[in-house]
């Protein structure tokens, strides 16, 4: 059994492993990244109180979450084209998921379809929404969700455009390949992705392919899909969204306290802070700076998911005490599938699980509920 010994090392070992044009869309944001940067680098700067003479002999890490139980307070985020960064990645990622009983969440832009995707994890998967700019579109893959069964639906709500990756740009990437003597060279410095790519085929954006102009290939595909982001996206479509969904439905990308409450007023389920792990909007604040504010402007008790940055167990109990309610994390779990391959799935979720057991207990807090405010040291930022 392959046990890893952090994501940074996980991070570190994938980029040896997978081609350089695809670490860089796996890792990259937008602009000079100082944003992606800042998701973290607010998460580690945040300090812990810890309380001594607990008896933390049991750690009990369980969480419930929308209406049932989850083994742990965190889950797998929706990454876009999975299977180009491993073939079987999606698959792969959401069987281990179910085995530790998280939730996997599938993207649209996945290389899965969310009806192949849903078989494979009947009751762990949920699925991410783009809102598709074509009307029909949209209202067909909101009933494709539906009738596969999925218990929650996350629509994404913070890409009303493609965003300027430079990492992406300088290496003209997207699905196809682009041939280039430097893309030959980098996928030759790589066999075993290459063996495992070759084997598997190109992969497809399986979801939305039904979609395509009839006859197109996979570049007009990728065309249509860039065409179809969410620009027209306000609050009178997720209005008609929350009428249509009859189970649980998040909005993904929420950073102002003004749209959190307005979320929870029209009776979403929850929303998620997240800026897309830093690749929209390079000078957004990070995740975790906007939580207290949200949390204070939607009461207590409103379920809040918390993504950006997270790199550890104790990352996820930083959010905890800052207010989450449930943690997902999206780079970390491809990190791990890229370093060890599908059949190690497991490989970062048991490491973030031993890593935030390890922080309940010297925190002092045996459950997750004993995780609070106070175990945060306020004045950081002005040491
Ligand atoms: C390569 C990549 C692809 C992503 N694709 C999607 C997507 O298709 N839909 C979506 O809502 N978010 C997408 N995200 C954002 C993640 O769901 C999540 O918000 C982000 O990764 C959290 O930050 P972290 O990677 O620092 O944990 C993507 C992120 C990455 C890194």
């Amino acid at each position: 059994m392959i046990k890893a010994v952090s994501i940074d090392d996980l991070r570190r070992r994938a980029s040896k492993r997978i081609p350089r044009m695809i670490f860089d869309f796996l890792d990259g944001g937008a602009g000079n990244e100082s944003g992606l940067r800042r998701n973290r680098e607010a998460l580690d700067d945040l300090r812990f109180i810890p309380r001594a003479l607990v008896d933390v002999d049991t750690i009990d890490t369980q969480c419930r979450f929308l209406g049932r139980q989850w083994a742990m307070p965190f889950g797998v985020a929706p990454i876009g084209m999975s299977g180009m960064v491993w073939p079987g990645a999606e698959i792969a990622m959401a069987r281990a998921a179910a085995f530790a009983n998280i939730p996997y969440t599938l993207s649209t832009a996945g290389t899965t379809s969310l009806e192949r995707l849903k078989e494979a994890s009947p009751d762990n998967a949920w699925f991410q929404l783009y809102y598709a700019r074509d009307p029909a579109v949209a209202d067909d893959l909101v009933a494709r969700a539906d009738n596969a069964g999925y218990d929650v639906l996350m629509v994404t709500v913070d890409v009303p455009r493609p965003a300027r990756r430079l990492r992406d740009i300088t290496n003209n990437f997207g699905l196809p390949f682009r041939p280039s003597l430097r893309l030959a060279l980098d996928v030759a410095s790589r066999p075993q992705w290459s063996l495992a790519t070759l084997r598997n085929g190109m992969p497809r954006l399986e979801t939305i392919a039904p979609y395509a102009p009839k006859g197109s290939g996979a570049q007009s595909l990728a065309a249509h899909m860039s065409s179809q982001s969410t620009g027209r996206l306000d609050w009178e479509h997720l209005k008609r969204l929350r009428d249509r969904w009859p189970r649980h439905l998040i909005a993904k990308g929420i950073m102002s306290p003004e749209d959190a409450e307005r979320a929870k007023a029209i009776g979403l389920d929850a929303i998620a802070i997240s800026n897309h792990g830093g690749r929209q909007l390079e000078g957004c604040i990070a995740t975790i700076e906007a939580l207290p504010a949200i949390r204070a402007a939607t009461g207590p008790d409103y379920p809040i998911v918390f993504d950006g940055g997270v790199r550890s167990g104790e990352h996820i109990a930083k959010a905890l005490a800052a207010g989450a309610s449930f943690v997902l994390a999206g780079r970390a779990f491809l990190y791990g599938i890229a370093a060890h391959g599908p059949e190690n799935a497991n490989v970062t979720i048991d490491l973030l699980q031993e890593e935030l057991m390890a922080t309940m207990a010297q925190l002092g807090a045996p459950t997750l509920a004993d995780i609070r405010p106070e175990h945060l040291f306020k004045n950081a930022s002005a040491l």
